[in-house]
């Protein structure tokens, strides 16, 4: 039984949804199984992009079941105006299916997410401003509405009237309004019942029985490791697990069920949003990496920040979720640089440390001590395709270098090596 996680190794934005659709290529099903539409994953397929948030990344391959598990909370805006763009490009959403168990994220949830962020202040997560904190939370509290309550109007109301008061009192208290009435809300949510009802299920059923008839399942993890909420530099991070564990509780899978966990890797490190990136660099080789790897949030547009490679991120990622393999992307944008940094420990108050500390103001004062390797002379664009037909082989030797050294540091082989947004401008070892 064939099954693959492709899971975020560092702070998100790694390349999951390019990497996702070009494995997808031999998946009968796709499965996200955490997050929400925080996440934002692009495809390139020949000219077409498309920009994921609550989708799968399996969506614009025909034939692939796309399931959006019990873990995801779903926001039924981003659901609505996705599935209309797949379908007017020409594309079928039938292969759709979504838990009867997800959550839902509700207007209240952006109002508080928003409320909060503003209370917080300068010590703000600098969130996507989704939803998502919120709506995990109400979850975990036992507040929340599910997938399944929208086909069911007289337990849909039971929950809204359970549910509803205490969300008008957090609200007030928090000073934000919600500018629709129950009744709104109600019929809101009873017309996603008849819009998407077709695609809500047992998830867990599905994905079970396809893992026994020797279908090949892909989980798609979205947000990474840094991001995590136990594993990440909290408080800045999001409101899920990120790591492979995740996908166990968030697709109603058992841990033997998943067969290979491959991280993907950006060749550099990026992060979006508040919080402590010890290799960050602030200066011309920062905005080199920011402008050639076109670093924007794909979900909020804002700046991503850049910095060279951390194998102190690498290691907690392997180890957090006992990665098989990596997928290494993003390696054409490190093109031309002369000489690369790899940070090997931190000088943390004068001690020498090697793996990544949990306490966030520690990190603050975390000074990389880095290794420094050669880097490789670039090609032109019209040239990748014929690199990509050459194989690994015919990657420049210096990136090959380097290539060798995460995988001899790591421990984990590197089995996909992309070299460009599209689909085709990527090496299976
Ligand atoms: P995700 O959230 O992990 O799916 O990643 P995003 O889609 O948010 O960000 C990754 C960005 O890098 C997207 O714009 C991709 O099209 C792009 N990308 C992915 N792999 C490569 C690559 O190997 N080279 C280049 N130049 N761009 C890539
Ligand atoms: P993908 O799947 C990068 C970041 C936000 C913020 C923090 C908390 O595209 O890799 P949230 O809205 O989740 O409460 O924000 O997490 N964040 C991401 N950063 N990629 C993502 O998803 C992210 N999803 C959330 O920027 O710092
Ligand atoms: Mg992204």
């Amino acid at each position: 039984m064939p099954s693959i996680a492709v899971i975020g190794a560092q702070w998100g934005d790694e390349g999951k949804g390019k990497i996702t659709d070009y494995e997808a290529g031999r998946a009968d099903l796709v499965v996200r199984y955490q997050g929400g539409s925080n996440a934002g994953h692009t495809i390139m397929v020949g000219e077409e992009v498309f920009a994921l948030h609550i989708l799968p990344s399996g969506i614009v391959r025909e034939g692939v079941i796309n399931v959006i598990g019990n873990g995801v909370i779903v926001d039924m805006i981003s659901l609505g105006r996705e599935i209309a763009d797949v379908e007017s490009r020409g594309r079928s959403v039938d292969g759709l299916r979504i838990s009867d168990r997800a959550n839902i994220i509700l207007n209240w949830h952006r109002l508080l997410d928003g409320a909060e962020e503003r209370l917080r202040g300068k010590k703000g997560v600098g969130t996507t401003g989704k939803g998502i904190g919120p709506c995990y939370s109400d979850k975990i509290a036992r507040s929340g509405i599910r997938m399944g309550d929208l086909l069911d109007p007289e337990l849909l109301e039971e929950r809204l009237d359970t549910i509803m008061p205490m969300k008008l009192k957090t609200m007030e208290m928090l000073d934000v309004r919600l500018a629709q009435s129950r009744e709104e809300l109600l019929e809101e949510l009873l017309s996603y019942g008849k819009m998407y009802g077709k695609y809500i299920t047992d998830t867990s059923v599905l994905i079970n029985d396809a893992l026994d008839n020797g279908k090949n399942v892909l989980f798609e993890g979205a947000q990474g490791t840094m991001l995590d909420i136990d594993h990440g530099t909290y408080p800045f991070v999001t409101s899920s697990n990120c790591v492979a564990g995740a996908i166990c509780t968030g697709a109603g899978v058992g841990p033997k069920r998943v067969d290979e966990v491959m991280g993907v890797l950006k060749a550099y490190t990026t992060r979006v949003g508040a919080g402590p990136f010890p290799t960050e660099l602030n200066d011309a080789t920062g905005e080199l990496l920011q402008k050639v790897g076109g670093e924007f949030g794909v979900t909020t547009g804002r700046a991503r920040r850049c910095g060279w490679l951390d194998l102190l991120i690498v290691e907690h990622a392997a180890r957090l979720n006992g990665l098989t393999q990596f997928a290494v992307t993003k390696l054409d944008v490190m093109n031309d640089i002369k000489r690369i940094k790899v940070a090997v420990a931190y000088d943390i108050d004068g001690k020498r440390v090697e793996h990544f500390p949990g306490n966030f103001r520690m990190l603050e004062r975390a000074v990389p001590i880095y290794e420094e390797l050669d880097g490789w002379k670039g090609w032109k664009p019209e040239e990748t395709m014929e690199i990509v037909r050459g194989g690994y082989d015919a990657l420049p030797k210096e990136m090959r270098e380097y290539l060798g050294y995460i995988e001899k540091r790591s421990k984990v082989p590197a089995k996909i090596i992309s070299i460009g947004k599209g689909r085709e401008e990527t090496i299976r070892r």
